[in-house]
């Protein structure tokens, strides 16, 4: 696992669209595993802005999202299809019939469940899984249980995620779903590489404990550490437990 610590959120996110545009420089047709939330918002900014200046293209590049609220529209923006298409997908020239999200308004979610499954096995994986993380060690919407769940799944969302995410729901916890369909930890840990942004104070304590701790669902994050291709970049706020607890940070 590699570890580099950047000063703030705005060199964080301009470190990891590094490692995503020289994937896609590198392998145009690649597969990218993408994610929403606050964390990778910046670096998705810079991508947009890369492309602009046509130093990097999308045209060729397929992507798997890791999730999607249950049972809200596509067209709400609080959906992450919704969010996908405002903060990247409209903005770069990638062909959006091949830009892929969990149907969180599927009538029959068992069936939908397995056919994203099959999508995203049929693409062979992701070739970077780009992954925020959760206050409750959550990545993807894999919440705390007690066995890793493995492939794409519905979830009843953890209490503090209802909480963190009522900023984007009128700061109204009960007006955020309160079910999400999640790519399962299987599937996140089959892509080849794995890149994880995570920025500011609230999250040192659960990253010192996802990247240092046991092994647990308890910690669905602490999973990475038996992922053979992990890069974490995360700003000085995020990572100052881990430090103190003995942590090492690449130079
Ligand atoms: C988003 C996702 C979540 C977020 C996590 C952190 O697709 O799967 O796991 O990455 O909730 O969210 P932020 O970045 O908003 O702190």
């Amino acid at each position: 696992m590699k570890v580099y610590k950047t000063a703030d959120y705005a060199a964080m996110s301009k470190k990891a669209a590094n490692i995503i545009c020289s994937l896609v420089v590198l392998k145009p047709d690649c597969v990218l595993g993408l994610a929403t939330g606050s964390s990778p918002v910046g670096t998705y900014k810079q991508l947009i802005e890369w492309n602009k200046e046509g130093y990097l293209s999308f045209a060729h590049v397929k992507t798997v999202n890791l999730d999607e609220y249950r049972n809200l529209p596509v067209t709400h923006d609080q959906s992450y299809r919704y969010f996908m298409n405002d903060n990247l997908f409209d903005h770069v020239d990638i062909d959006k019939s091949v830009t892929n999200v969990p149907d969180g308004m599927a009538a029959d979610i068992e069936a939908e469940c397995k056919r994203y499954d099959a999508l995203v096995a049929s693409l062979g994986g992701a070739d970077l899984q780009l992954l925020g993380m959760g206050h409750d060690g959550h990545i993807g919407f894999n919440e705390p249980c007690d066995e890793f769940p493995v492939g794409t799944h519905l979830v009843d969302l953890d209490p503090m995620t209802l909480e963190a995410n009522a900023r984007f729901f009128d700061n109204d916890p009960k007006k955020v779903p309160n079910q999400a369909v999640t790519m399962g930890i299987g599937t996140i840990m089959s892509a080849k590489k794995i890149l994880v942004v995570v920025s500011g104070a609230d999250k040192a304590g659960i990253v010192a404990k996802a990247l240092l701790g046991p092994v647990t669902p308890q910690v669905p994050a602490s999973i990475l550490q038996f992922h053979p291709d992990v890069t974490i970049v995360a700003d000085e706020a995020a990572l100052a437990e881990y430090i103190k607890e003995g942590g090492k940070v690449c130079d």
